[in-house]
């Protein structure tokens, strides 16, 4: 028995890239799918690879997408995995990005994200109760590494994919004891949103080929996701590393009932003494984990 058989599975942006690849393995892993995209050939021609798919065309951040992919779902018997994946870039640096640019980016992935979440716990909340026991339930969040490094010419789709860290959080604890299990990736793959930035793929096996992440999507949606929740994964190529949390550097105490500016300001002062100052709460820990992936040796 494969390890999702049985299982009802919901993959947003599904027309292409990783949502392709996630939906693919999923199905060939037993689970049953319902795929969104924005309507299009992608969205078709990947259900045309998956028996008996349903597919619910539409924009992710749209609340009646969202009730229509859950609709489906029960059609099918039930939703038990979600898998956020839709998304798009509108790159620009933050003092030329237009308003445009900034709502596109944050609509489509946080707000993407939010609406799946909100109506898919609130139908595993009401089967929880009704059932008087925790429920299968898993939610595959996509973050990414834009996150983590603070990327420059991103502001927005850091943003989002912070964003969509902390829902992810918040979802595993306050859903927990209805059996959501939540976590989210950061991967790295070539697909049409990378494609200009990595080029084209090598002859042979390409190591950024999106179907090297789909394993971890299927291993979270699967039974080893049971005792996972709340993490956050990066994956590239072999590697897939979890995250730790982040961390207090140093704690300062003031030498009274509490800090006055003068005396921060030399607190601090003999702390912060680089010059120019580069951002301290970044994490480039990840970006060598697999260098090849970056078309270093
Ligand atoms: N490829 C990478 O290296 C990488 C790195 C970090 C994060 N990610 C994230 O992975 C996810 C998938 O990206 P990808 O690389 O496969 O890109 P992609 O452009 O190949 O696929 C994204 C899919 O989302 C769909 N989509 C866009 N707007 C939508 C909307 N409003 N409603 C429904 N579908 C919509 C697109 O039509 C497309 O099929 C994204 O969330 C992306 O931010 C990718």
């Amino acid at each position: 028995m494969a390890t999702l058989d049985g299982r009802v599975a919901v993959v947003t942006g599904a027309g292409q890239g990783l949502g392709a690849a996630e939906a693919l393995a999923l199905a060939a892993a037993g689970a049953r799918l319902v795929l969104n995209d924005l309507p299009g050939p992608g969205l078709d021609a990947v259900e045309a690879q998956i028996d008996d798919a349903i597919v619910c065309p539409g924009d992710i951040a749209e609340w009646s997408t969202a009730e229509a992919l859950l609709a489906a779902a029960e059609d099918l018997g039930g939703l038990d995995i979600l898998v956020n994946n839709a998304g798009v870039l509108r790159d620009r640096m933050i003092f030329s990005m237009s308003e445009q640019e900034w709502d596109t980016v944050i609509r489509v992935h946080l707000r993407g994200h939010f609406v799946t979440t909100r109506l898919a716990t609130a139908y595993w909340r009401k089967q929880s109760k009704i059932n008087g026991a925790p429920v299968y339930a898993r939610i595959i969040n996509t973050a990414s590494e834009a996150f983590l490094l603070g990327s420059a010419g991103q502001p927005n789709y850091a943003a989002a994919k912070g964003g969509i860290v902390a829902l992810t959080l918040a979802t595993a604890r306050g859903c927990a004891r209805y059996g959501v299990r939540a976590n989210a990736i950061c991967p790295r793959a070539r697909t049409a949103m990378t494609g200009s930035l990595m080029g084209p793929p090598p002859e042979g096996p390409d190591p950024l080929s999106p179907s090297r992440i789909a394993p971890l999507v299927t291993c979270l949606a699967g039974p080893a996701g049971e005792r996972i929740t709340g993490e956050v994964f990066v994956a590239h190529g072999d590697v897939v590393a979890v995250l730790g949390p982040p961390t207090v550097r140093a704690a300062f105490h003031a030498t009274g009932d509490q800090w006055t500016v003068d005396e921060l300001t030399a607190t601090l002062g003999k702390v912060f003494t680089a010059d120019p100052p580069s951002p301290g709460f970044v994490c480039s820990e990840t970006l060598p984990l697999a260098a090849y992936t970056l078309g270093e040796d």
